[in-house]
């Protein structure tokens, strides 16, 4: 291990502590990751005496670092070079910084290590003199580390009601490590799922962030599914799940279909933002579901209502009502629209009228439309595929030739009162709007021009005069 704390931080650390008088020790995910081989800027310390003072000292001995003191927690934290570093006296009480009584009974380091929330994040390495670079393992991480498995150090039920958003996190660290919860764990999940009401939504976002943007996010949503905690913050995609059968005719089953398409995406994008849109592409099947005899199981609408759904949704979620919303609404809306594209002839109007509405996000969509096709026959995928490469071209050409995206009409409301001497009102609406719609539809060029004389036309239809001739 000591190959690994070769950086002047770690020094000072143990040359603070020894002058303290107590011993400290790297513990957590600094160390997980390093077995694992991966580098971590973020390095937690814990000490058996006053963590803020260790953090003081070694602040000193840096040259006078700024030191941020969380009193209530007993933690402090400085940051040197690219590293941010915790501290944190050890404690018998659970480790929970998010808590809000303060946690003051000092404990043994393996009191620590055993009140923390899996195995594989309780190894810690020593810091002191003689010891420097052990590795401290008295809950069997590192077999737990080679054996990929998620395990808490105590009882799970113990472990877990300490801190109820250690739920979320076995099955994200089992999502981005793939590793398996083990048993007791897993059930443990299950049992206790209910106490995930008391976390707050912000820290449960957080978590299922680090699942939506783990290599195979499937695996974590079927976690959540089957211990039951998705249904507690998420019921709208549970209720995707499962599949009805009329008249022998059953539909396929949309969380698994979600699933494959959200993993689908996932080589082609690292936008956290398209994921959602992955996950929220059909959400409104279940609310829009109907059958009939002549058409079997249809969900129409399901784009429209899926768009109004994504704001709620968000809301609930806690994830942002900001433009990253706005995009996701905007992709459920259009999510079919290239598919139906790609059925029919693939017309110039129809590709015009597509790269208006999706703009710039137009290659997300396609993205996203390549993701949502998911069938196991294969010549329905080469069929899909083929046609997707024409629509594609298609959007090439016209976007070359029109210019769409991003557009706005060569008319303004402004020009359309003046040319007529009217004020703002109805029919400054409907010229604009018929304008849009011909120059879109290809009817007339997108050029001043000829929108000018087709906006004098649609005036007089409506009884307007011009006052001012054609330029
Ligand atoms: N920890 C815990 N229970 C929690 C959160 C954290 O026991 N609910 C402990 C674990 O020992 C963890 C350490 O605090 O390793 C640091 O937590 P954090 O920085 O949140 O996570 P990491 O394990 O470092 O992992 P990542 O950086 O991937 O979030």
């Amino acid at each position: 291990m000591k190959q690994h704390l070769q950086h002047k931080i770690f020094h000072l650390i143990a040359d603070s502590a020894e002058e303290l008088g107590y011993p400290a020790y790297v513990i957590g995910g600094f160390v997980r990751d390093i077995l694992l081989g991966r580098e971590s800027k973020d390095v937690d310390i814990v000490s058996v005496g006053s963590g803020i003072k260790l953090a003081e000292a070694v602040a000193k001995k840096a040259g006078g670092l700024k030191v941020t003191v969380f009193k209530n927690f007993g933690t402090a934290m400085l940051r040197y070079q690219d590293m941010e570093i915790e501290f944190v006296g050890a404690r018998k009480e659970s480790y929970n910084r998010n808590s809000r009584k303060p946690i003051v009974e000092e404990g043994t380091l393996e009191d620590d290590q055993k009140r923390r929330d899996f195995t594989i994040n309780a190894l810690a390495i020593d810091l002191q003199k003689g010891s420097y670079g052990e590795l401290l393992d008295p809950f069997g991480g590192i077999a737990d580390l080679e054996n990929k498995i998620i395990r808490t150090p105590l009882d799970p039920d113990i472990t877990f009601s300490d801190d109820p958003l250690r739920m979320m996190r076995a099955i994200r660290f089992a999502t981005q490590l793939q590793f398996r919860i083990e048993d007791e764990t897993y059930n443990a999940i299950s049992r206790n799922k209910e106490r995930i009401k008391i976390i707050s939504m912000e820290r449960i976002r957080d978590e299922l962030n680090k699942i939506v943007m783990a290599e195979k996010p499937s695996v974590g949503f079927k976690l959540l599914f089957n211990t039951g905690l998705l249904h507690l913050f998420f019921p709208e995609m549970v209720a995707l799940h499962g599949v009805e059968v009329i008249d022998g005719k059953g539909h396929k089953d949309n969380f698994y279909h979600t699933l494959q398409v959200l993993d689908n995406i996932c080589p082609n994008t690292d936008n956290v933002w398209l994921r959602w849109a992955a996950i929220l592409h059909d959400i409104a099947k279940p609310a829009t579901k109907r059958f009939d005899k002549n058409h079997g199981w249809t969900f129409h609408g399901h784009e429209d209502r899926g768009a109004r759904m994504v704001p709620k949704i968000f809301n609930k979620l806690k994830l942002p009502l900001n433009e990253h919303m706005k995009y996701v609404k905007k992709l459920v809306l259009l999510h079919l629209r290239p598919i139906v594209l790609a059925q029919d002839i693939v017309t110039d109007s129809a590709v015009r009228r597509l790269l208006f509405e999706a703009g710039d996000d137009i290659d997300d969509l396609m993205t996203l439309c390549h993701a949502d096709v998911t069938s196991k026959n294969e010549y329905k995928i080469k069929k899909y595929r083929r046609n997707f490469e024409i629509v594609q071209e298609k959007l090439k050409e016209v976007e070359e030739k029109d210019k769409v995206r991003n557009w706005q009409p060569p008319i303004s409301g402004e020009t359309i009162m003046n040319a007529f001497g009217i004020g703002p009102g109805r029919e400054v609406g409907i010229i604009k709007n018929n304008i849009r719609e011909a120059i879109l539809d290809g009817d007339i060029p997108n050029e001043y021009k000829a929108a000018y004389q087709f906006m004098i036309e649609q005036g007089e239809q409506l009884g307007l005069k011009a006052v001012k001739p054609a330029k």
